[in-house]
C-alpha cells in the first residue's frame, strides 16, 4: 500500500478533463487530503484554453478554484509526467492511443 507522507500532497492528471466523466473526477478530486489537480488533458480542441474557458461544466457544484485557470493540454505523456496518478476519462478509443505510461485509472479499469 502506497501511504503519503504527512503534510505531502500527490500530484494528479485527470485526462478527457473537459467531459462529462473528466468532471465528475474533477469535482470528486476537490478538497481531496492527498490528491491535487496539477494537470489537464482533452482534445485539440480544448487544447490551449484555460479549464474555465474550454469545459461546458455540468456537475451540481461549481469548478472548484484550483483549476479553473489550469490550461487543458493534449493528452500526451509529457504533460503528465509530474503526475504520481493519473485519472482517465477518456474513451477506449481514444486511450488506446495515448500510451500513458502512469498509474492510470479509468471507470472502466
Ligand atoms: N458519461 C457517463 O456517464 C459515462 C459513464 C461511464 C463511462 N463512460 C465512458 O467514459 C468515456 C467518456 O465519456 P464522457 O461522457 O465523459 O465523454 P465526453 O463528455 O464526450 O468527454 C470526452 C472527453 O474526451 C476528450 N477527447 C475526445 N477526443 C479526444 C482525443 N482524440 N484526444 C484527447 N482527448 C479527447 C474530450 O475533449 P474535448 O472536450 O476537447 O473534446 C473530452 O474531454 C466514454 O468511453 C464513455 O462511454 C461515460
Amino acid at each position: 500500500m502506497y501511504t503519503v507522507p504527512e503534510g505531502n500532497t500527490v500530484k494528479v492528471g485527470v485526462l478527457g478533463a473537459t467531459g462529462t466523466v473528466g468532471q465528475r473526477f474533477i469535482a470528486l478530486l476537490e478538497n481531496h487530503p492527498y490528491f491535487v489537480v496539477h494537470a489537464l488533458g482533452a482534445s485539440a480542441r480544448s487544447a490551449g484554453k484555460t479549464y474555465a474557458l474550454a469545459t461546458n461544466w455540468k456537475q451540481t457544484t461549481p469548478i472548484p478554484s484550483g483549476v479553473r485557470e489550469i490550461q487543458v493540454n493534449p493528452c500526451v505523456p509529457e504533460h503528465f509526467k509530474e503526475c504520481a496518478v493519473v485519472f482517465s476519462g477518456l474513451d477506449a478509443d481514444v486511450a488506446g492511443d495515448i500510451g500513458m505510461n502512469h498509474n492510470c485509472f479509468s471507470p472502466s479499469s
